[in-house]
C-alpha cells in the first residue's frame, strides 16, 4: 500500500502550510486540497516570486504534480477561473495540471450575500468570516440542496437546481433579512461559461486516486483551531479541518496515511474574532505583526497575534496523529530578547472552557508563560541547525521537549529555500 502524508496547520491559519506543501511536492505524485474553499490563502516564493492561491493545491507549480480539488471542497466558479487565469498569465500550465471533484459543492452569489449580510447584522459577535460565502455553502451541502460540479453538465437540470435554490435564499434574503435579492440569471449564465473551463478537468477522485503510482499530499486548510467540531466554536470556519477530514474529503482510505505534517509558527496569529489566549496587545506583539507582515493572504486584514501556545498546539497534535512538526517564521523571533511559550492557562487546566467564550468572543482565562533567553541575531540566512545561534537551538530542543514530537524543518525566510536544514536537526 502506497504511504501518504497530510499536512495541516495547527492553530488558526496561515502557518505556512503552502511553503511546505510546495516545498514537498517535489516527492509526491499528487497534491489534494480535502476541505475548505477561497476562504484560504496559501502563499508560495519561488525565486523571487510570490503566487497566492485560493483554490488549486500548491502543488501546482511542479511540472508532472497531479493538482487536485477533492470533494471536500466548496468551490466558487468564479474564483476558480480568475486563479487558473492568475497563473496561466505567468506562464504556469494550470489546467493542465488541474483535476476537480465532480462531487464539488459550488459557492455561489447567494451563498456570498448570505454570509455578508448575516456578519453586517451581527454586529459585536460577528464571526470575522472571509466573506466568501464558505459557511452558507456547506449548510446546503449539508442541508442536500447543494449544485454540485458535475450538475453543470446538464444545463437543464441545472438551471432548475438553481431556480429551486435562488429560491428558497432569496426568501431568506428579502423578508428575512431585509435586503436585495440575488438574480438567478447571472448565477446560471456564470454556469454555463464555467462548464465549459471545469470539463475537461472534472473527474472522479476515488478513480483518479487509484491510478496514481507514486505518493499523495494531502493539503489541509485554515488550522485545527478553526475546526468546525474541535476549534474554537463558534469563531471557527464551516468544515472539518483537521487530518481526519484528508479521508472524506479526497476518495482516499484511513490506510493510505502514513505521516501526519503539523505546520506551526513560532508565534501565533488569528484573523477575525474569538478566544486567542496568548493575544498580546503591546510592543511585543507589534512587532511579530510588523516582521512577520501579517496580513491576511485572503482579505488584507491585520492578523492578531501572540506568543506560542504550547497548551493548544499539544492538543492539535493528539487531535492529528502529528508525526512531525514544521516550525514556520522563525527568523520573525530574530529581534527579541526575551521570547515566551505559554505552557497553560491559569486556575484552569481544561482547555474547552478556557476556550469557550461568551457571545462576542473574549476569554476568562489569563495564560502562564514560560520565558526563554532571545537569540538577537539575524537567522535569515542560516541552512544547518549548527548554525543556529545557541540560543536558538536551546529554544527549538525545548520545543520538542514540550511538544512531544519531532521537529523536521525550520523555517527562516518565505522563499522555498529558506529552511534549516532538518536532516542535521534531527541528529544534532
Ligand atoms: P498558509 O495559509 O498556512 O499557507 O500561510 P499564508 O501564506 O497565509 O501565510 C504565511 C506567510 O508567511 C506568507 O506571506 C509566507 O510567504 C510567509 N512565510 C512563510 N514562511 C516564512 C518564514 O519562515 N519566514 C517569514 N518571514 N515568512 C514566512
Ligand atoms: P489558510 O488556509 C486564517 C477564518 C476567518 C474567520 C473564520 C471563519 O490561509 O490558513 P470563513 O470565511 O471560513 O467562514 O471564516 O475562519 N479563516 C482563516 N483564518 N487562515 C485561513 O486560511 C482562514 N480561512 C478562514 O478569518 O475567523
Ligand atoms: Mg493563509
Amino acid at each position: 500500500m502506497r504511504k501518504s502524508i497530510v499536512v495541516i496547520g495547527l492553530q488558526w491559519g496561515d502557518e505556512g502550510k503552502g511553503k511546505i506543501v510546495d516545498l514537498l511536492s517535489s516527492q509526491v505524485a499528487a497534491v489534494i486540497r480535502f476541505q475548505g474553499g477561497h476562504n484560504a490563502g496559501h502563499t508560495l516564493v519561488v525565486d523571487g516570486a510570490k503566487t497566492i492561491l485560493h483554490l488549486i493545491p500548491s502543488g501546482i507549480l511542479r511540472e508532472g504534480v497531479v493538482n487536485v480539488i477533492g470533494n471536500g471542497v466548496v468551490v466558487s466558479p468564479d474564483a476558480l477561473s480568475s486563479e487558473i487565469e492568475m497563473l496561466e498569465s505567468k506562464g504556469i500550465p494550470a489546467r493542465s495540471r488541474l483535476k476537480v471533484s465532480t462531487e464539488c459543492p459550488l459557492v455561489l452569489s447567494c451563498h456570498v450575500a448570505l454570509d455578508l449580510v448575516r456578519e453586517h447584522k451581527a454586529g459585536g459577535t460577528k464571526i470575522g468570516t472571509t466573506g466568501r460565502g464558505i459557511g452558507p455553502a456547506y449548510e446546503d451541502k449539508v442541508a442536500r440542496r447543494t449544485v454540485r460540479i458535475g450538475d453543470v453538465f446538464d444545463t437543464r437540470s441545472c438551471i432548475e437546481k438553481i431556480e429551486r435554490l435562488y429560491d428558497y435564499h432569496n426568501f431568506v434574503l428579502t423578508k428575512y433579512h431585509g435586503v436585495a435579492p440575488i438574480e438567478v440569471h447571472t448565477t446560471q449564465e456564470e454556469l454555463t461559461q464555467f462548464a465549459e473551463l471545469v470539463r475537461p478537468l472534472a473527474c472522479d477522485t476515488v478513480e483518479l486516486l487509484q491510478g496514481l503510482s507514486g505518493q499523495i499530499l494531502f493539503e489541509g486548510a485554515q488550522g485545527s483551531l478553526l475546526d468546525v467540531d474541535f476549534g474554537t466554536y463558534p469563531f471557527v470556519t464551516s468544515s472539518n479541518t483537521v487530518a481526519g477530514a484528508a479521508i472524506t474529503g479526497s476518495g482516499a482510505n484511513l490506510f493510505e496515511i502514513d505521516e501526519v505534517i503539523g505546520v506551526v509558527k513560532a508565534y501565533t496569529t488569528r484573523v477575525g474574532a474569538g478566544p486567542f489566549p496568548s493575544e498580546l496587545n503591546d510592543r511585543d506583539g507589534e512587532t511579530l505583526a510588523q516582521r512577520g507582515q501579517e496580513f491576511g493572504s485572503t482579505t488584507g486584514r491585520a492578523r492578531r497575534c501572540g506568543w506560542l501556545d504550547v497548551k493548544a498546539l499539544r492538543r492539535t497534535i493528539q487531535i492529528n496523529g502529528v508525526t512531525k512538526i514544521y516550525l514556520m517564521k522563525f527568523d520573525v523571533l530574530d529581534t527579541f530578547k526575551e521570547i515566551k511559550i505559554c505552557v497553560d492557562y491559569e486556575g484552569d487546566s481544561n482547555i474547552q472552557s478556557a476556550f469557550s467564550s461568551n457571545p462576542s468572543g473574549t476569554l476568562s482565562v489569563k495564560p502562564v508563560y514560560e520565558s526563554l533567553p532571545g537569540w538577537e541575531s539575524d537567522t535569515t540566512s542560516v541552512r544547518s541547525y549548527a548554525e543556529l545561534p545557541k540560543e536558538a537551538q536551546t529554544y527549538v530542543e525545548r520545543l520538542k521537549e514540550l511538544l512531544g514530537v519531532e521537529i523536521a524543518g525550520i523555517s527562516v525566510g518565505a522563499s522555498r529555500d529558506a529552511m534549516v536544514n532538518s536532516h542535521q536537526l534531527l541528529n544534532p
